[in-house]
Parts: C-alpha cells; sequence; structure tokens
C-alpha cells in the first residue's frame, strides 16, 4: 500500500527547454509534494539539472508552466523565486572560495531580507543567525577558514548552510552527495531527514540510490528530459520504463 502524497509543492506543466537540437527538458509534467523528501533521478543527461534551472529562473523555459503552491512562477527571475521560499545548492558547489565559511553566509543575505530592516543590530542578528546555521550543519569550528581551504564535502555542506540563510520552505538539492565521503553523506542525510522533520520541503537529485531509497518519500524518474515514473523509491525501483532507462534493455 502506498502513502497518499499530499499536497503538492511544486508543478510543471509541459514544461521544456532546448539547446539547439538537444531536447534537455520535452514536456515535463510533475509534482513534487509539501513536506515530503522529493527526489528526481534518471540517468545522465536526463534534464535533471535543466529542469532545475528552469525552475528557479536560472534558465527561461521555452514554453510550458512551473507552479509553486499554486503560484505561477515561470520565467521569475532567481531572486524573486528565492524570496518564494525556494533554496538551492549546484551540482557543482558554488561557494565563495576567499570568502570565511562565515562571510559566505553572511554574503547569502540579500537586503530585502526582513532583518535588513533593523538597521545596525542587523549584522549581529544576521551573524547569530550564521553561526547558528553553522553548529547546525557541524561547520563551526572552520567559521574562520575560508571555503577554499574546507573539504569538498564540507563545501557542500557551506553551500547548504548558505541556502539555509533565507530560511527556505522548500530546498532543492542538485547531487549533495556526488563526490562526497561516506561519513559527510550520512551527515547530509541526517540533516536532511532533521530539516524535514520540522516542515522543510526538499527536492533532491542524486545518483546515489541508498541515499535515495533511504531518505526519499516520493520519487520522480526522468528519462531524455520527461518523467517516466513516479512513486515511492520501492515502486519506481521496480518499474519497468525505469530499468530500462538505466540499462537500455
Ligand atoms: N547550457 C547547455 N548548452 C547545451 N546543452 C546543454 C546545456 N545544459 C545541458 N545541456 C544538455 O542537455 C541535456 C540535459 O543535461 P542536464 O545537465 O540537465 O542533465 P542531468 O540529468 O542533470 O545530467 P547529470 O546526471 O549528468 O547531471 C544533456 O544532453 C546536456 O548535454
Ligand atoms: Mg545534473
Amino acid at each position: 500500500m502506498t502513502e497518499a502524497p499530499g499536497e503538492v509543492a511544486l508543478r510543471t506543466e509541459a514544461l521544456s527547454k532546448s539547446f539547439g537540437g538537444v531536447h534537455a527538458v520535452n514536456d515535463a509534467t510533475t509534482e513534487f509534494y509539501q513536506g515530503r523528501i522529493n527526489g528526481l533521478i534518471g540517468p545522465n543527461g536526463s534534464g535533471k539539472t535543466t529542469f532545475f534551472n528552469c525552475v528557479t529562473g536560472m534558465i527561461p523555459p521555452d514554453s510550458g508552466h512551473v507552479y509553486y503552491r499554486d503560484r505561477d512562477i515561470t520565467r521569475w527571475q532567481p531572486h524573486r523565486v528565492a524570496r518564494a521560499g525556494i533554496g538551492r545548492t549546484f551540482q557543482l558547489c558554488r561557494v565563495f572560495p576567499r570568502l570565511t565559511v562565515l562571510d559566505n553566509l553572511l554574503v547569502a543575505v540579500h537586503p530585502p531580507h526582513p532583518l535588513a530592516y533593523f538597521g545596525r543590530p542587523r549584522v549581529a542578528l544576521l551573524v547569530e543567525r550564521a553561526r547558528d546555521i553553522l553548529a547546525r550543519v557541524g561547520l563551526d569550528h572552520l567559521e574562520t577558514s575560508e571555503a577554499r581551504d574546507i573539504s569538498y564535502g564540507q563545501q557542500k555542506l557551506l553551500e547548504l548552510a548558505a541556502a539555509l540563510m533565507a530560511n527556505p520552505a522548500m530546498v532543492m538539492l542538485d547531487e549533495p552527495a556526488g563526490g562526497v565521503n561516506p561519513a559527510l553523506i550520512e551527515r547530509i542525510a541526517v540533516l536532511v531527514t532533521e530539516l524535514n522533520a520540522e516542515g522543510t520541503t526538499f527536492l533532491v537529485v542524486e545518483h546515489n540510490m541508498e541515499f535515495i531509497m533511504n531518505l526519499c518519500h516520493h520519487v520522480v524518474v526522468f528519462d531524455r528530459g520527461r518523467p517516466i515514473a513516479a512513486g515511492s523509491a520501492a515502486q519506481v525501483q521496480q518499474d519497468p520504463k525505469v530499468l530500462e532507462a538505466y540499462l537500455g534493455v
């Protein structure tokens, strides 16, 4: 028996994006659920990152729609998508290498943030918030290190920490476990589980199937730019279309 997935947080309708002749995202109609850890999987080049970029405003889609909590956010600029409550991280980790770990969090907050209207105490408040988040992700002891001097896995945690500064209702992670050692993967998994228990919705792209199987309540599978299966992790794993997409049988 499958648990009902519940209220839809993010929905795309016939979303498409081509690069030249490559249909990176091809007529993708999807649903991801509020308060859940949603997974998006698929073979290399199946359009997962392009889908993320279209949703978060990094790339305008050619056609189709993106709805977040029933608001049409299609073609919104990235900062506006962020203010609507969607945070994200990148497949190729994006931190400011020469800034300290703490400063990476401080620059993640743009003036429109509510704390910006408190004037001088703002900085103290932001620093306090940044330190709380660093403690939460286990990077507090590295506060004064430059981001380029910490490990790749720690940089991924830092990127997640920076995304959390805006207090997003939904967080989109593009391969959080990619290139990260097992101990830090475990820490990322625990963090995602805890934040989700506190109400944060997640959409996670990941090739690490153990990560997806252990964490995700709902999984959508992409092949050549479009969803070919959706359901629980166990369900999609047994779907012949999914096996075909991965194995080419
Ligand atoms: N900026 C771009 N210009 C041209 N082609 C692109 C661009 N971005 C993506 N593509 C192509 O679009 C397709 C989908 O790529 P995308 O990166 O979205 O896949 P992915 O599912 O994230 O793959 P991976 O699992 O390897 O990260 C691929 O064929 C890729 O080569
Ligand atoms: Mg990708």
